[in-house]
């Protein structure tokens, strides 16, 4: 059997595992914080520890003798996690440092996208210190001011005008904020539209896409409230969105495709294992928000369950170079519900029970992956981030967010959740407001 490594700690790392488990590999986990999934789906061969600690996972990979590593969070990653365990000869699917810059450096992607000439790229200007910036403004209009802080920042870093900031001092206020903490960033232009992501594989030239999904990043209702690491997604039985055409998805596949050759020109390194494009669907076409090194978090709930492909193959492929575009996915829709602990993202209350009822979500036929969560004694019990993915899938999404929905009446506890995640009116919203600004 194939000794298989995940390192990451959440739910998206617990339905990576599964992919794993299910396409026949004998899986161990490295996990800064013990997911009671990938416990399980291990049978316990688990060890805790920093996710960044590279000389601790290339002894346990010794020891364990480890055929390959997966990498789920972007933090090992943008610190050289792939450089490392290859350097000691494990293969590992993820990308090298210099690739992961992706996510690490919003300058540095920004600027490839600008010296490359990618046509989903935007306006923007990079600062590190406040010369210009107060001029810049005024060239772009404050109202279309976004700023982005260089480096990985949890998504709490990004302050857009209209969201966060709302006058001109705001927005000098936040750069000035950002210079005393050393930080360099962007100014870049604000764009208005619906949001999607494609979610890749790659194997340094080729690219291969999966099924179109949208988060729901807004804590409450209707889209209102603080940000999060996102509260819910859905994607459609035919793999795009309402709103979003195969046209406008090979656009930004291509550019997907154009970037991934950029970073190899650029540095030298090919771009390997997953990466994640954060897209905007505006009137002036589609636009590149952001990159993410890896699978999203519920996005990868989306995908991978519909996987028809056996995922070990798609690891090997990308290690060996040879990644084949035949790479096919249940046409069927999906809605992933996140509860949260009461008071997320604000004020969390954290050793909440939780009661699980695993039975009756086998019998409604609802997945669930454990997020940040941990079991003591038998008993799991609520951290300060979000707690358990509910997933629904049928033929069509209004059939998966019953089933979701369903699936989240089975998780007893201080938790909330998004009802309007995936429903056909939160969808229809989506529609309007992408017809009103296309006109139509
Ligand atoms: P990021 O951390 O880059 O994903 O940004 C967080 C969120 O900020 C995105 O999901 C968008 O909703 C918003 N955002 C980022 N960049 C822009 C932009 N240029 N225009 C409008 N909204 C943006
Ligand atoms: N759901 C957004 C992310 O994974 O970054």
């Amino acid at each position: 059997m194939i000794n298989t490594l995940m390192v990451g700690h959440g739910a998206r790392e617990h339905v990576i595992g599964e992919a794993l488990v299910n396409s026949g590999v004998n899986l161990f986990a490295f996990m800064s914080f013990r997911n009671a999934g990938l416990d399980e789906l291990s049978k316990g061969k688990v060890k805790i520890h920093s996710e960044t600690d590279f000389k601790e996972i290339i002894e346990y990979c010794k020891e364990k003798k480890i055929d390959f590593v997966i990498i789920g969070p972007e933090a090992p990653l943008v610190v050289g996690i792939v450089d490392a365990l290859e350097k000691s000869g494990i293969p590992c699917v993820g990308p090298k440092i210099e690739a992961a810059q992706l996510e690490g450096s919003k300058i540095f992607t920004r600027g490839l996208l600008e010296k490359y000439k990618i046509p989903s790229n935007i306006l923007s200007k990079k600062f590190f210190s406040m010369d210009g910036v107060a001029s810049y403004i005024k060239d772009m209009g404050e109202e279309n001011i976004v700023v982005k802080p260089d480096g990985l920042t949890g998504g709490k870093g990004v302050k857009v005008y209209g969201d966060h900031l709302f006058s001109k001092k705001d927005i000098i206020d936040y750069c000035q904020e950002l210079i005393q903490k050393k930080s360099g960033f962007l100014l870049e232009e604000k764009c208005e539209g619906e949001e999607f992501t494609l979610q890749t594989f790659v194997d340094g030239k080729n690219v291969v896409g999966t099924p179109l999904v949208q988060d729901h990043k807004r804590a409450y209702e209707n889209d209102e409230g603080p940000n999060t690491g996102g509260m819910g997604s859905y994607s459609m039985e035919d793999h795009l969105m309402p709103f979003i055409d195969k046209n406008d998805f090979d656009k930004a596949l291509k550019d997907m495709t154009l970037v991934v050759n950029a970073v190899k020109k650029e540095t030298g390194v090919e771009y390997k294992g997953f990466l994640y494009g954060q897209f905007m669907k505006t009137v002036k076409g589609i636009k590149l928000i952001e990159f993410n090194v890896r699978f999203g978090d519920p996005e990868a709930m989306n995908v991978l369950p519909l996987l028809e492909k056996n995922f070990y193959d798609i690891c090997m492929e990308i290690i060996d170079k040879k990644l084949s575009s035949d790479i096919k996915f249940k046409r069927m829709a999906t809605v992933c519900k996140y509860l949260a602990p009461e008071g997320y993202p604000v004020s969390p209350k954290k050793d909440e029970l939780v009661k699980i009822n695993r039975k009756k979500l086998a019998d409604i036929g609802a997945k669930f992956y454990y997020a940040s969560v941990y079991k003591e004694q038998n008993k799991i019990y609520t951290t300060t981030s979000r707690a358990i993915g509910i997933l629904g899938i049928a033929d069509n999404l209004e059939q998966a967010e019953k089933i979701a929905e369903q699936g989240v009446g089975c998780i007893k506890g201080n938790l909330f959740h998004r009802k309007d995640v995936g429903t056909l009116k939160i969808l229809q919203k989506r529609i309007d407001h992408m017809n009103s600004l296309l006109n139509k």
